[in-house]
């Protein structure tokens, strides 16, 4: 049985969504179908396509109640929407349907398991006792039903003093033995955030296993939309911690990302290394899957709270998830690099090599909005070692964003200070790279209203997202001092079939 809320916002997102041309969304980024998006959801593999929803509030471009968009692809890059799955329509969720996961049956169903927000009645003092309980919702890969048995884990399932109001973001996966596991993000006494670990035979009955990890206010303080899982032999948390304060290069942006690699001993995380995901302006609230050909996948919301001023809220869509990356990790560093996939989509390459110049310089076939573009420097002359090299894309007589490095300081900038914004928020963001000798990688995939950096490899990454006209599309070099550059592009598109 559908609720009347959620047939609403279905007829809602169905009607208006088809009033968005495909030429105003990217082209194979996943956007909100009409209104906002915020964190991934959900994100799955299930009965041959991969699920991708999202936290979603169809009726207008800012964050309302939350609902559960819905799309998915065979590619990770071409999307299909589908219905709204869920609506805030039952006691335990009629403030908000939050951040949830999804895991596979033994008997096919598709089990959701989320956040489910309902607001305590306000005090004469203005307070109140906001409950944050974990839901289940059950499916077929299109219509869902909430669990009538929820909540599933509540206040009463959280360590003594610690917050029954921060307990959320639930992410499940299901072990060999077919049992099944899950992290959750909460606030402990001393107000900063921790892991907590449940674990439960069927899916539908958990219980509290261990605090998985602790955070004693070092990284930011409440730690949402938690992540755990082996990769490479070790063991890795990803959490999207609020509040950060910054740290050298690390963790400038306020509710930034964090990846903590360690071990696991089957109930608590010890961490070896610490470093943020990305070292961009946009990105936030990770989730992997791991694909059945044993890949870990994980995207995350190309957005940042803290810069929202920046969006209009006329426009009809609000809201885009990174490009899929692939992880791994190498020395203690977790990599990342766009799925495989892309590759298909890629045509009309245009390469040059040993490209020697200091100053200013344009290349002819080298523009685009839509493009997957490999940049390597060296410097020009061994004696003299170039001060500073930038390219500038997305540019036109008024616009551009910037990409830029200094081998000297070995830091690399992205700057979208003439990116559109007529607003006084943060638009740049530098991060440190190990000292190369003015030589460096990186490759950038541009899709109309973003561009995300995978630096030497994947070994960092920058993300952020553009909001000038696509026709502004152009790419110019500067180098102060000699650089011999190579560059490889090809334009990507999702549209061409
Ligand atoms: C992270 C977050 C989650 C929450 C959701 C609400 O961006 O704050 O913790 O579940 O967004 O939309």
């Amino acid at each position: 049985m559908i609720s009347n809320i959620l047939r609403e916002a279905r007829k809602y997102e169905e009607i208006t969504g088809q009033l968005i041309p495909d030429t105003a969304r990217p082209s194979f980024h996943l956007s909100s179908r009409v209104g906002w998006m915020n964190d991934p959801n959900g994100f799955s593999f299930y009965q041959g396509k991969y699920h991708l929803f999202y936290q979603y509030y169809p009726y207008e471009s800012k964050w309302g109640p939350m609902h559960w968009g819905h799309a998915v692809s065979e590619d990770l890059l071409h999307w299909e929407y589908l219905p709204a799955a869920m609506a805030p329509d039952t006691l335990a969720d009629k403030d908000g349907c939050f951040s949830g996961s999804a895991a596979a049956l033994p008997d096919g169903r598709h089990l959701l398991m989320y956040t489910g927000v309902s607001a305590g009645s306000k005090r004469p003092d203005g307070t109140s006792d906001d409950a944050q309980t974990q839901c289940i919702a059950i499916g077929d890969g299109v219509d869902y039903e909430k669990y009538s048995g929820n909540p599933v884990l509540t206040g009463m399932d959280v360590p003594a003093g610690c917050s029954k109001a921060d307990f959320r973001d639930p992410k499940l996966w299901r072990e060999s033995d077919g049992t099944y596991r899950c992290v959750i993000g909460n606030r402990p006494a001393d107000g900063s955030g921790q892991i907590l670990y449940y674990s439960s035979k069927d899916g539908f009955h958990w219980i509290f296993e261990s605090v998985l990890a602790e955070n004693r206010n070092r990284f930011g303080l409440m730690w949402e939309c938690p992540d755990f899982f082996e990769l490479d032999g070790k063991h890795v948390l990803l959490t999207s911690p609020q509040d950060m304060l910054p740290s050298g290069f690390e963790y400038h942006n306020g509710n930034g990302t964090l990846c903590l690699i360690g071990d696991f001993d089957g109930k608590t995380f010890q961490e070896e290394y610490n470093q943020a995901i990305d070292y961009g302006i946009d990105f936030y609230a990770t989730q992997t899957l791991l694909a059945p050909d044993g890949r870990r996948i994980m995207v995350a919301w190309m957005q940042n709270w803290d810069t929202l001023a920046i969006a209009s809220l006329k426009v009809p869509w609000f809201g885009q998830m990174s490009v899929p990356r692939e992880l791994s990790i190498r020395n203690g560093r977790l990599y990342q690099w766009p799925v495989r996939e892309l590759d298909a989509l890629r045509s009309g390459r245009v390469a040059y090599q040993s490209v020697d110049f200091e100053g200013e310089l344009t290349l002819e076939g080298i523009k685009g909005r839509k493009v997957d573009v490999t940049i390597t420097l060296r410097p020009g002359d061994e004696d003299n070692l170039y001060s500073k090299f930038a390219v500038w894309f997305g540019q036109d007589d008024t616009y551009h964003t910037a990409i830029s490095f200094r081998p000297h300081e070995s830091i690399l900038k992205i700057d979208r200070k003439f990116s559109g914004s007529r607003r006084a928020i943060i638009h740049q963001r530098r991060c440190q790279v190990p000292p190369s000798g003015g030589n460096i990688t990186f490759r950038m995939i541009l899709d109309r209203f973003s561009v995300e950096v995978f630096v030497n490899h994947g070994e960092q990454t920058l993300s952020a997202t553009m909001y000038t006209n696509p026709s502004a599309d152009g790419f110019k070099f500067f180098a102060y001092g000699k650089v011999s550059m190579d560059i490889e592009k090809y334009d990507l598109d999702a549209e061409r079939e």
